[in-house]
């Protein structure tokens, strides 16, 4: 037999810590079976958490997503809301505090491959925390480029699913027109972006698309909207048209990661003077201080 090409594993995977099955390890002792079915079937869901100052943000926001996900894949929760907690805190707390964030995984487990539920795999439950600074970056910022796209994605978006493979080729796909997101196009109508949400201003109103099982119900997303309604300005969730994304003086996504990113191009056409709108610096203002907030242990 011919021999087969060498493989290496990437050194960096920007993990120091991991949890895996119960156990913390370093990232090359966290091995799991080929045939977990979240790598056959892409059979499990995630969570990603932001680390502000050491602190879990929106924790049990992020642990009721997770057990809504749960909960629609038909997987028991395998760890509390208590458990869940230490085991984050202490992945945390033991790479450094600071900023960060936290991913977690559970998948169905190990089992012989057949589509229906085993009978009697024990889920695989992974979840590291890394590295990650979250500046300030000043409400004065250049626009990002996006592009619109089919949303090619199945129609239970609502499950924050690892099966992830529409979502990773249609940000390849924004990634190779100059972009760094694609707004999802459903029916005419805007759902998401393939890993954010997106928001719109109209006529000064902060505009974004309903929940529902087309769109991944986003944590910022609430958030945004949370301190938006506090502070008296004007929000609607309502149905978003195509034509919409034109008329729009501001059009920003939203995410973990990304916190919040005004837009300043969309295929290529210039949003407002392609830089963070009016609504945009309030809104931005008011969610740093949030995180301060978190920062110094004086809102979760
Ligand atoms: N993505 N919509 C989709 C399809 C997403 O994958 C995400 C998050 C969001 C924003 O949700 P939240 O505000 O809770 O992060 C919306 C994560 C960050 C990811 O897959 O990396």
């Amino acid at each position: 037999m011919a021999t087969l090409p060498q493989r290496r594993l990437s050194t960096d995977l920007g993990a120091s810590l991991v949890y895996l099955n119960g156990e913390f390890m370093n990232p090359e002792q966290a091995t799991i079976s080929p045939f977990d079915r979240g790598f056959i079937f892409g059979d499990g869901v995630y969570e990603l958490i932001p680390v502000f100052g050491g602190r879990l943000f929106r924790l049990p926001h992020h642990l009721q997503r997770l057990q809504d996900s749960l909960n629609a894949i038909e997987l028991a929760n395998p760890l509390s809301p208590e458990q869940w907690g230490e085991v984050m805190q202490r992945l945390v707390d033991e790479t450094g505090g600071g900023d960060q964030y936290v991913y977690l995984q559970v998948t169905r487990g190990v089992a012989p491959r057949n589509h229906v539920f085993p009978e009697d795999a024990l889920p695989t439950v992974f979840a590291y925390a890394q590295a990650k600074p979250f500046p300030d970056e000043g409400v004065d910022q250049p626009g990002v480029a996006v592009i619109t796209a089919a949303d090619i994605r199945w129609q239970r978006c609502e499950i924050k699913s690892v099966s992830l493979l529409g979502a990773v080729m249609l940000r390849q796909q924004a990634q190779r027109a100059g972009a760094i997101e694609a707004i999802l196009l459903r029916d005419g109508l805007v759902t998401e972006g393939a890993a954010t949400n997106v928001f719109l201003v109209i006529d000064g109103v902060v505009i974004t698309p309903p929940k529902g099982q087309l769109i991944l119900p986003g944590i910022t997303r609430d958030l945004v909207l949370e301190i938006a309604q506090e502070n008296g300005m004007a929000v609607e969730e309502r149905q978003v048209r195509e034509a919409e994304l034109a008329s729009a003086s501001e059009i920003w996504i939203t995410s973990s990661t990304n916190e919040i990113k005004p837009v300043g191009t969309i295929n290529g056409a210039t949003i407002g003077d392609g830089r963070s709108g009016p609504v945009f610096k309030r809104i931005y203002g008011l969610y740093q201080d949030y995180k301060q907030a978190v920062r110094e242990g004086k809102a979760e």
